[in-house]
């Protein structure tokens, strides 16, 4: 199960470096090429196979209460299997950042979720937090691993990162084959501008542990 992802055991330390280092010196971190290009060109080839009947309209809020709002989220989404070997490939180098990033910053990381996402043409997401304080999702992390080769600046798209508390922008990401984010979830709002190719990502969040009088808290 962790064939794609474990034989790339030797440069792992110095990338979770990097991600560990921006992440304390500015709460977010965008770097290419991190993610073993084996494991990306399987995920790739993976969410590109999906039926669109594998994916679906994304909810808005935790409870997935699905209320179908096209004027905040337009993408589709499908949850990675663990026990997938592409999937289980992904989850065994993100529990690696997990152990990583843990050992340098001392988050208390504790779980990992996360979506293959797909946007088509026209879709976006509007400005928002993947998580509050007190807001019982306890996500602490948020992740994007972004998958279209060749993507050009006309293909918009972008993620755009946005201050704390103003509209002043921090940073826009092209969403090109290989690239990273990595940011602290109750701190950046972010948005995803209307793309004109289809856009392929995968969004995932390691979370803190909730749980409460013995009860694993459940994903998602
Ligand atoms: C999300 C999200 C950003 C992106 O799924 O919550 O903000 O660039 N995705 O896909
Ligand atoms: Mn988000």
């Amino acid at each position: 199960m962790t064939a794609l992802a474990s034989s790339f055991d030797a440069g792992d330390g110095d990338v979770f470096d990097l991600v560990a280092d921006a992440i304390e010196r500015q709460g977010y971190s965008i770097l290419d090429g991190v993610v073993p290009l084996p494991l990306l060109d399987a995920l790739f080839v993976q969410l590109c196979e999906l039926p669109d009947a594998a994916l679906n309209r994304a909810g808005i809020g935790r409870d997935q209460d699905h209320q179908l709002n096209r004027f905040v989220r337009g993408d589709e989404t499908l949850w990675l299997d663990p026990d997938d070997a592409v999937s289980g490939g992904f989850h065994a180098w993100m529990e690696r950042l997990r152990l990583g990033i843990n050992r340098r910053l001392f988050l208390g990381l504790f779980d990992y979720e996360a979506h293959y996402a797909r946007y088509a043409p026209g879709a976006f997401y509007r400005r928002h937090l993947d998580a509050f304080a007190g807001g019982g999702s306890n996500r602490v992390l948020s992740t994007v691993l972004y998958l279209n080769p060749n993507w050009g600046a006309d293909d918009g798209g972008e993620m755009v990162l946005y201050c704390e508390n103003d509209q002043n922008v921090i940073a826009r990401v092209q969403p090109c084959y290989g690239r990273l984010a990595v940011f602290l979830s109750e701190r950046f709002p972010h948005e995803v501008l209307a793309t004109r190719r289809t856009r392929y990502s995968i969004a995932g969040w390691f979370r803190v542990n909730g749980s409460l009088g013995g009860q694993i808290d459940p994903a998602r």
